[in-house]
């Protein structure tokens, strides 16, 4: 368990992140919670202190490199070390390849992709250090399988699993982990605004025939995050209901 480790969790204020934010703070690691807007990251915060954990809100955005520095100088000022990094923070700009703008294309190659690799960055230097990391990537299930009318987002996530592997072999002599967690369909903010039958045509190709929950991800996330996951590295875990295998 994640006893005294601190976790930096990007895209914290809301939905996947949010909660795996609160599961990380019930197996006793302190938080550091990544967001761009002030008010609900500094709300999660005081959710997280209300329930007794260590919690720091830092506003930032993941594409800026000096954000970035901003992120982990505020993390390592405050609590000393980074034990855990969840790269969760993501976006979508949905459209068919052939009026794709190329506006949408960067802002989620930018976000989902290079987030991961400034923020890795980041922390390989506090990691590296302390000889010891977990690094956990939040990619999907349609960076497996491919999705009409995502393929920026599908491209970003299927980068994040070959960033997660990459990294996985350049960071395992210093003992830190780099694993993702790739969720199927996930009830949050993103998926609220389907259309009911979407989500029916969606839960129809899900063997356990529903949409997942945040505290699914949240719970695969906290596995990997654990002294008991040590010798998983470069793993892609599905969280997904059997859509995809
Ligand atoms: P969400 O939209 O509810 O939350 C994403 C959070 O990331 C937001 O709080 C947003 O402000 C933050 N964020 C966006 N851009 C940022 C930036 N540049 N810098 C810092 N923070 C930024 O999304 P949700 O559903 O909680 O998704 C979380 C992660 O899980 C994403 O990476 C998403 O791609 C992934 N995912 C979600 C699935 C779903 O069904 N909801 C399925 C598969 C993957």
């Amino acid at each position: 368990m994640p006893k005294e480790k601190v976790a930096v969790i990007t895209g914290a204020s809301r939905g996947i992140g949010k909660s795996i934010a609160l599961a990380l703070a019930a197996k006793g690691a302190t938080i550091v919670a990544v967001d761009m807007d002030q008010e609900s990251t500094e709300a999660v915060v005081a959710e997280l202190q209300a329930t007794g954990a260590r919690a720091l809100a830092v506003v930032g955005n993941v594409t800026v490199a000096a954000d970035v520095e901003h992120i982990f100088e505020s993390a390592t000022e405050a609590f000393g070390r980074v034990d855990i990094l969840v790269n969760n923070a993501g976006i979508t700009r949905d459209g068919l390849l052939m009026r794709m703008k190329d506006e949408d294309w960067d802002a989620v190659l930018n976000v989902n992709l290079k987030g991961a690799f400034l923020c890795t960055r980041s922390a390989f230097k506090v990691m590296s250090k302390q000889r010891y990391g977990r690094i956990i990537n939040i990619a999907s299930v349609v960076g497996q399988m491919g999705n009409a009318g995502q393929a920026n987002y599908c491209a970003s996530k299927a980068g994040l699993i070959g960033l997660t592997k990459s990294n996985a072999r350049e960071m395992a002599k210093r003992s830190i982990t780099v694993n993702a967690v790739a969720p199927g369909f996930i009830a949050t903010a993103m998926t609220d605004a389907l259309s009911d039958k979407v989500r029916a045509e969606l839960t129809a190709q899900i063997p356990l025939e529903r949409l997942g929950s945040a505290d699914d991800i949240a719970n695969a996330v906290v596995f990997l995050a654990s002294e008991s996951a040590g010798y998983i590295t470069g793993h892609v875990l599905s969280v997904n209901g059997g859509m995809y295998m």
